[in-house]
């Protein structure tokens, strides 16, 4: 996979990628990430990306040609690549998104900025608008990156075989049981003492009846979502 994202910042997420887990799978040659600098496509004095709302209003927008231009260097070698666009009125990013932009050759992601992007440009290259959660940040770089986590550690190899690829959480519906490694005792706490057993049936019971019971608490939502089985 190549990711190509369009950015003011690029090296906000090359440092990102570049890091940790990504950072290993990039060097090892597994997939591939790109920031392309919007600013390098805008051919006026200053490199001006942004201008006011027509119509009026608090803030500026990004322009429409830098990232048309921008989109272009990139899609020239790419037939009809998606186009992820980074905002909080896309439709919300979970595991299932990611399983499927994990199964592209190529992603583009633009990265909004400001209080948004000429939406004409959106109409014109933009396949997906995702967020990543009912609040608001500064830019979509975070939101870029934490899309590409996850869509990168589902690709084959990224992960080693220590590092499962377990995205059990949220595909049935429930969240992960607690877990607990040495010592046997921490701060007076014990271990529950059915993990020490070695009994296996009554590990899984007991990881089942915790995963439902802190799913209920944690997130109703999702208890829902398990108790109807859809
Ligand atoms: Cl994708 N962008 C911004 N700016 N804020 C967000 C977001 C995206 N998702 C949630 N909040």
């Amino acid at each position: 996979m190549h990711i190509h994202v369009l950015t003011l910042f690029p090296d906000m997420i090359m440092q990102t990628v570049n890091t940790s887990v990504l950072g290993r799978a990039i060097e090892a040659g597994i997939f591939r990430v790109d920031a392309v600098d919007i600013r390098d496509f805008a051919f006026n004095k200053h490199h001006k990306v942004d201008d006011y709302p027509y119509g009026g209003g608090a803030g500026l927008l990004m322009q429409a040609e830098p990232i048309y231009l921008a989109y272009e260097s990139v899609a020239k070698e790419i037939a009809k690549p998606r186009v992820i666009y980074t905002t909080p009125q896309g439709k919300r990013f979970d595991q299932k998104m990611a399983a499927e932009f994990a199964k592209e050759e190529d992603l583009v992601i633009l990265c909004g900025h400001y209080e948004g992007v000429d939406e004409r440009v959106i109409e014109e290259i933009v396949t997906d608008q995702v967020s990543i959660g009912d609040y608001v940040l500064t830019g979509g770089e975070l939101p870029a990156l934490i899309m590409i986590d996850a869509i990168a550690r589902l690709i084959p190899g990224v992960l080693h075989n220590d590092e499962s690829a377990d995205t059990e959480t949220f595909e049935n519906d429930l969240l992960e049981y607690p877990q607990y490694t040495r010592p046997e005792v921490w701060h007076g706490k014990k271990v529950p003492e059915v993990l020490l057993s070695g009994h296996h049936e009554n590990v899984d019971k007991w990881r089942f009846e915790q995963s439902v019971k802190r799913t209920q608490k944690n997130r109703p939502d999702l208890f829902e979502r398990f108790l109807s089985g859809k």
